[in-house]
């Protein structure tokens, strides 16, 4: 039977638009992959909610996940609820039971990767998540392949798109933090409790998904150090400009010897004074990038929409047809549940 059939959890900004893509895509799909990629079941957490018109009939919308997960004719699990529970409980049933999983959940990523990646070996089942850091940008597989008979010395970059928005703002017209943050949330970049960006738990949650594919280790959010951006003045962004720079909120992942000389990984968030003759220095507005050091392929720059329903759907859906691709060739990805495990040094050591 040439069908792939999608359980979907959760509908929102991210959801629908992923329902809608596939839905505009079908056809063309299906040519490519050789087979129908199907929604069969969409878990919410409210039946009655608007979702505007979407391509499905709403007899797939049910509120029971867990019971959608078990469902035989499930092969792929499509989750972009967020947050550490239930997400975990579903993830890891749905992967120990062999079906694929596509997930855009960065905070269980980097609470609780090991989970999830453990589940998938034992499952014999495919895991990805490109679009859990940087939105639309092909950033993970890149990590996971193409760079993968190199190696990578250090990642360097911008992940958190509201918080360049008002650091961009407050270098562009002199603004201060408070101010800049209220355009942000005017014109919808910024969320109501902007606590999670602002304060860098978002983007130490990708520091700390990027620096596991990197270095092929297990590195969670409670490893990456990490400082929020909110005492950024608008005097310290005019002395950054005095010097010729600009002030990014930065994440940096180097591997290196420690002190002892062990090799070992270490992983930081924080606002950085960069040159403006870097090329993380001119990106700006919501955009993301990230700048990749690797032995033998040199100096990379992946860069563009971080977020957003749109942009995020891509890269959910680009996911979709890998695992889809993997199914139909009885094949899957390799696991990283047997990375190495190199040590995090602590901050403070150089
Ligand atoms: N709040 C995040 C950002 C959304 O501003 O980049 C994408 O993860």
């Amino acid at each position: 039977d040439r069908t792939v059939r999608v359980a979907l959890l959760g509908c929102g900004t991210v959801g629908a638009e992923v329902v809608r893509l596939l839905g505009e895509q079908a056809d063309d799909l299906t040519a490519r992959v050789g087979a129908r990629i199907e929604i069969v079941g969409i878990a919410v957490r409210r039946l009655g909610r608007e979702r505007g018109p979407l391509p499905v009939d709403a007899g797939l919308f049910t509120t029971d996940a867990l019971g959608l997960v078990k469902r035989d004719d499930v092969d792929v699990v499509v989750e972009v609820v967020g947050g550490i529970e239930p997400a975990r409980t579903w993830l890891v049933e749905a992967l120990r039971a062999g079906k694929s999983v596509v997930t855009a959940n960065k905070a269980l990523l980097a609470e609780d990767g090991a989970a999830l990646h453990d589940a998938a070996a034992e499952g014999g089942a495919d895991l990805y998540y490109e679009a859990s850091v940087a939105g639309a940008i092909p950033l993970l597989r890149p990590l996971r392949e193409s760079l993968h008979g190199d190696r990578i010395t250090r990642v360097t970059g911008i992940v958190n798109g509201t918080t360049n928005f008002i650091l961009s703002s407050m270098d562009a017209t002199g603004a201060g933090f408070t101010e800049a943050l209220e355009e942000a949330t005017e014109l919808g970049y910024a969320e109501a409790d902007p606590t999670a960006d602002v304060d860098a738990f978002d983007a130490a949650a990708k520091a700390a998904i990027l620096a596991s594919l990197a270095f092929h280790s297990r590195v969670t959010a409670a490893d990456v150090h990490r400082e929020g951006m909110t005492a950024v003045t608008a005097s310290d962004v005019a002395s950054a400009k005095e010097m010729g720079c600009t002030i990014k909120l930065l994440c940096i992942a180097e591997r290196g010897p420690d002190a002892s000389g062990r090799e070992s990984v270490a992983v930081r968030v924080h606002p950085a004074m960069i040159p403006r003759s870097h090329p993380l220095a001119s990106v700006g507005d919501a955009f993301n990038a990230v700048f990749v050091e690797a032995e033998a392929a040199g100096q990379l720059m992946f860069y563009g929409r971080g977020a957003g329903g749109a942009p995020t759907a891509s890269a959910v859906l680009g996911d979709v047809v890998a695992v889809a691709r993997n199914k139909l060739a009885g094949t899957r990805a390799a696991s990283e549940s047997n990375y190495a495990h190199l040590p995090i040094r602590p901050m403070g050591e150089a």
